[in-house]
Formats: structure tokens, C-alpha cells, sequence
């Protein structure tokens, strides 16, 4: 019971501690964020001396919270609603009702979460799913990937690429009354890796027949190469995802070694050997000048540790480091990005390269965005600034797809 109240006392001091945290002038609702912002920081903090006392695992306590979160699949009069597996990965599926003269458009879509954390079984995202079954008449495949560190990289790329690969069949394509031929890859945040990394796959890869028509990408991480961009440094400290969050996470999706773990907080995480990987990622060079402020871009040091973590040097944990000529081939892009995201500059890079080989890119960005917005434009929070990125990415979705 003492133990009780003490901990409970200890989550109030530093909720009390977090809200008072000041945050950028032009947010919209800024008490709402104000809130989020600190119940997320609360957590973090709880989490880690939960597991410094050995009691859980830092990301099960967020993953306990979230689960409270988790929705039945509920058909309503438009559309009906099922879980089931796509080759034992489980998927919700959403399906239109109406009759429609004309085959269906479809949208893959793979959540956020740090490959840690959630599913496509959480409020926001069943609520982002099944309005976008209903605004587009079209059929919605979600994906429950397996999640790190229990299944470390690339797992989540392998379940994503079954899904894919089983869903772009003809049959099954045929089964749902799926259009071949107007089908989008869509995710947000670190499900924006697995849906960047994936459609390169589908688009390069002659195994698959049926290729897509558009990515739609929102506030996407697409590197683990540079933790050190100009975005990291100003919004080290959230709102919402912080960057020593963001790392512990990621980190999370390789290795349990806290070694990484040091070695990405401080940037020198990168072998011997991947210098030329940098010129992919290059803020210096691939940033709009608007966006560099007045941060100095400095060298990467690397081979400090020479650490045998493949993923570090592979596309499918970050997608912005394949050539060229890889992305030439990739469809219509939709990216989203939030001036208030550690990740912005990820998006914004992509954007250049994508414009450098002249793929059609739609890019928004939001001037007082924050990031995992979507997931809080539900009960509670009905966060406006998430409901006003729904917006765009189903309006774009509409006249694009
Ligand atoms: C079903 O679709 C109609 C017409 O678009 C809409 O007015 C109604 O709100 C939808 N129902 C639900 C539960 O979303
Ligand atoms: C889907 O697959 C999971 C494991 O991959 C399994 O636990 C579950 O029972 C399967 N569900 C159905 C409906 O087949
Ligand atoms: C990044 O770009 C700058 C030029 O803006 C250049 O001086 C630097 O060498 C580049 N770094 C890498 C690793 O490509
Ligand atoms: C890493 O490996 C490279 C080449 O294999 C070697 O030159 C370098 O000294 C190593 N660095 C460390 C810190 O072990
Ligand atoms: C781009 O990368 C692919 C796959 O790694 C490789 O096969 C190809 O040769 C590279 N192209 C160029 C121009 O470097
Ligand atoms: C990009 O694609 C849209 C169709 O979705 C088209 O209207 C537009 O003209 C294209 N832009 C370019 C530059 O090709």
C-alpha cells in the first residue's frame, strides 16, 4: 500500500513537473498537447524506473496502456469489419457495403508505433481506417505486423511483404473487388518506414505483377543513418515523441544492446565503411535552405564502434538509402510532415530525392503539426490538428487514387 501511494505520489510530481514544460507559440490547442505531452513523458519516465527495479520491460508498460485502447472489429450500416490472417498475419479488413458499378480502389495501411508498440487495432487508427473505407468506397487492409523486441528487424518487413504479396494476387484482388490498378501503400510515423520501404520492394521487384499507384507516407521516419538533423536538435524534447524516446525505441526494432543504444544518442552509431551511405541522407545538401536554419552541418564520425548490426546499413529499416535509380521507378507520393517532429526533416529529405528524379510528389506541411497527431483525434483528446491531417491525407487519397 505505502509502495502504492508513493508511486502514485511520484506520477503526479512529475506530471505536475511535465505540464508545465513550455511549447512552440502556434500550436492549436495547446493545453490538449500540453496534456499528451506530459502523460507520455510521465510514462516514459515511470517506465524507466520500472525497469531499472527489474519489475517490466520498459516498452510493456506503454504496450499495456495502449492495449486498454484496442477495438472489436464493429461493422457498421457502410461497411463491414473483420479480423482475420493474410497468410497468418492478422489484418482487419474493411469492406463497403454499397454495390458499386466499378471495381474498388484499396489502401494498405501499416501503423506507427516504433515497431514496438500498437496496433491497427487502436481507436485512431480503426477510426482513420474505417473513414477512409467509407469517404473512398474503398477496401482497407490493415496490418498487425509482429512487433520488436520480441521480433527484431526485419521481422515487420517480412509480415508487411506477405500481406502485400498475398493481397496483390488476382484472386484475391478479385475476391474483394479490388481495382489492380488503383491500390496505395499508406503509414504513418514508423509504419511510414514499412510502407516506403515496402513500395520500393513492390515497384522494383519483377516478382510482383500488380504494382501500386501511390504511397502515401505520414510524418514518416525513413532513416536510422543521422540522429543529428537539424529536427533532432530542435525538437529533442518533443513535443509528444522525444528524441532519447525516439532512439530507445528504434534502437529496440535491432538490438536490446545498450551499447547501440549510447552510440545513436550520441550519432556515432555508423561502421566503418558507410561514409558514402551519408551522401544519401545529407541535410547539408538535401534540406530546403528554409528548413537548415542556422545549423552548422558537421562531418559523421564513424567506425567508432564497429558494431554487426546489419540494419543499420539497410533500406528496409531506412528507406532513403537506396539509389537513384531505385526511386525512379516508385509511384505517385503523398508525404505529410509536422514543423513540430523530430522527424520532419526525414519527409522533407524524401520530398528532394523524390523531386530530384522527378516521381510526382505531393508534399503538406503542417506549420503547427506535432507528430502521432492522428492517434489522438479520437476520445479523449479529438486533437483538431490530427483530424485537419485526416483530412488532407483522405482528400488527397480521393483525387489521387
Ligand atoms: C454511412 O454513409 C452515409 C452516407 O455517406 C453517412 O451519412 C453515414 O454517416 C455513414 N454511417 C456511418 C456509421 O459512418
Ligand atoms: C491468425 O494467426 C495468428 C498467429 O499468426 C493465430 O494466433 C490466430 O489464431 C490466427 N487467426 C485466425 C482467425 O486464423
Ligand atoms: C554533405 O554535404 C556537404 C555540402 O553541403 C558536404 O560538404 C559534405 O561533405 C557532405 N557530407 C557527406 C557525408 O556526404
Ligand atoms: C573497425 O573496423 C575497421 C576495418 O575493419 C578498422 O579499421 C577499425 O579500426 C575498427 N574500429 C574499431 C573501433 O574497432
Ligand atoms: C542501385 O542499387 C541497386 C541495388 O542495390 C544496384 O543493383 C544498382 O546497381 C545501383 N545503381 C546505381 C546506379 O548505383
Ligand atoms: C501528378 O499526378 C497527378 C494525378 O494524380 C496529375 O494531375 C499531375 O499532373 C501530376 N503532376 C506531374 C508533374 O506530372
Amino acid at each position: 500500500m505505502g509502495c502504492k501511494t508513493l508511486c502514485f505520489g511520484l506520477t503526479c510530481i512529475l506530471f505536475a513537473y511535465y505540464i508545465y514544460t513550455p511549447l512552440p507559440e502556434n500550436i492549436e490547442e495547446p493545453w490538449k498537447i500540453q496534456v499528451i505531452d506530459a502523460l507520455i513523458k510521465t510514462t516514459s519516465l515511470t517506465a524507466i524506473l520500472l525497469e531499472n527495479m527489474g519489475l517490466i520491460r520498459y516498452e510493456e508498460l506503454f504496450s499495456l496502456l495502449l492495449k486498454l485502447d484496442y477495438t472489436a472489429p464493429i461493422s457498421d450500416e457502410n461497411i463491414t469489419v473483420m479480423d482475420t490472417n493474410f497468410t497468418d498475419i492478422p489484418v482487419r479488413l474493411y469492406l463497403p457495403k454499397r454495390k458499386s458499378k466499378s471495381q474498388r480502389r484499396a489502401v494498405i495501411f501499416i501503423h506507427g508505433g516504433a515497431f514496438i508498440l500498437g496496433s491497427c487495432k487502436q481507436m485512431s487508427w480503426d477510426f482513420l481506417n474505417r473513414w477512409t473505407a467509407n469517404k473512398l468506397g474503398a477496401v482497407v487492409v490493415a496490418v498487425d505486423y509482429r512487433l520488436a523486441p520480441q521480433y527484431q528487424f526485419p521481422v515487420s518487413h517480412e509480415d508487411v511483404i506477405s500481406v502485400v504479396k498475398f493481397f496483390l494476387q488476382d484472386k484475391i484482388l478479385a475476391k474483394y473487388g479490388v481495382d489492380p490498378s488503383r491500390i496505395c501503400i499508406s503509414g504513418d510515423s514508423s509504419g511510414g518506414i514499412l510502407a516506403a520501404e515496402v513500395t520500393q520492394l513492390v515497384q522494383n521487384d519483377p516478382g510482383f505483377k500488380n504494382k501500386v499507384k501511390a504511397q502515401a507516407l505520414i510524418y514518416p521516419g525513413l532513416q536510422l543513418v543521422d540522429t543529428l538533423m537539424p529536427s533532432h536538435r530542435e525538437h529533442e524534447h518533443g513535443p509528444i515523441l522525444s528524441r532519447d524516446m525516439a532512439i530507445k525505441m528504434g534502437c529496440l526494432y535491432l538490438t536490446k544492446d545498450k551499447a547501440l543504444l549510447e552510440a545513436l544518442r550520441e550519432n556515432q552509431h555508423m561502421p566503418h565503411g558507410s561514409r558514402h551511405l551519408f551522401t544519401l541522407v545529407n541535410w547539408s545538401t538535401l534540406l530546403p535552405e528554409k528548413y537548415k536554419r542556422n545549423h552548422i552541418y558537421t562531418e559523421p564520425i564513424i567506425g567508432r564502434f564497429n558494431f554487426s548490426y546489419p540494419g543499420l546499413l539497410d533500406s528496409r529499416l531506412s528507406p532513403l538509402l537506396v539509389n537513384d535509380s531505385q526511386l525512379q521507378n516508385l509511384p505517385l507520393t503523398y508525404i505529410l510532415t509536422c514543423e513540430h517532429d523530430i522527424l520532419r526533416d526525414d519527409g522533407l529529405i524524401y520530398v528532394s530525392r523524390l523531386q530530384n528524379v522527378a516521381v510526382n510528389v505531393s508534399h503538406d506541411h503542417i506549420e503547427d503539426g506535432v507528430h502521432g497527431a492522428i492517434s489522438f483525434m479520437t476520445i479523449p483528446f479529438y486533437l483538431r490538428v490530427g483530424i485537419r491531417i485526416r483530412d488532407k491525407y483522405i482528400s488527397w487519397l480521393d483525387k489521387n487514387l
